[in-house]
């Protein structure tokens, strides 16, 4: 995978590139990484890459010349890439769209700033447009990252023995089960007995239930919108028969009968 930035702020950028899994798969030369920037694409003394906008009105717009150019010189450098835009206007980004991106070979990632770009340029030059979230953020780059980091997990090889990406939150369309290292007690609260078991189908039935519940409680949105499989279904029926057991034996509240609610 390589990818091109298109920013005004390429410095922000190093820290990224320098560390974590990002970092090692730039060093094994699993992916590439670089930034370009439109004041490099400007012509006047002061470098201007911004200007007001036609109609008035607050904030600045991105100059088309500028980051026409710079993206061009992007699409020079990687002829085969999707140029997408970070704005709070595109496509929702999720789990799905990281999978799809990973597949191309290549991607140019371009990072509005102040109110926004000139339109026209989204119009001739950008792909898609991408939003990593419904909130605003002081420009493209933090969602340029996001997208990166997620995409690039994804490229065979870059997760190394950390893990892999199969059995990601979302991957499945639920959220991963809990997971646990030593020490086997830490203040007070155990382990569940079954990880240290050994036993690996074991394991496997817990971690599937697990993942499960905790998308049910944490977020039911995922489970209404992807459904459920037979077995799933299984598992929250007996919840729901162990939650209905335990509150026809639960006495009425008023009733305790170990003062302290022991
Ligand atoms: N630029 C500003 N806000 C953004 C967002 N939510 N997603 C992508 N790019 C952005």
């Amino acid at each position: 995978m390589d990818y091109i930035v298109v920013t005004i702020f390429p410095e922000m950028f190093s820290p990224f590139w320098d560390h974590g899994i990002v970092g090692r798969a730039i060093k094994e030369g699993k992916i590439t990484a670089g930034a370009v920037t439109p004041r490099d694409f400007t012509e006047d003394r002061h470098r201007t890459t911004d200007d007001r906008p036609f109609g008035g009105g607050m904030g600045m717009v991105m100059k088309p010349e500028p980051l026409a150019g710079t993206i061009r010189f992007a699409k020079s450098r990687l002829p085969e890439a999707q140029s997408i835009l970070l704005t709070p206007q595109g496509r929702p980004f999720d789990q799905q769209m990281a999978v799809s991106l990973a597949s191309l070979g290549a991607l140019i990632l371009v990072c509005g700033r102040y109110e926004g770009v000139d339109e026209r340029v989204g119009e001739s030059l950008i792909d898609l447009e991408v939003s990593v979230g419904d909130y605003v953020l002081t420009g493209g780059e933090l969602a340029a990252m996001i997208v990166m980091d997620a995409v690039t997990r994804l490229v065979p090889g870059t997760l190394g023995g950390e893990g892999s990406a199969q059995e990601d939150s979302f991957s499945n369309g639920l959220l991963e089960y809990a997971q646990y290292t030593r020490p086997r007690i830490f203040e007070g609260q155990k382990v569940p007995e079954v990880l240290c078991s050994g036993n690996h189908k074991a394991i496997e039935a817990w971690r599937r239930e697990n993942a499960l519940i905790r998308t049910f409680l944490k977020r039911r949105d995922l489970l209404i919108k992807r459904g459920l499989k037979p077995e799933e279904r299984k598992i929250l029926q007996k919840w729901y028969r162990d939650i209905e057991q335990l509150l026809k034996d639960q006495p009425l509240s008023g009733s305790d009968p170990l003062p302290g609610g022991q």
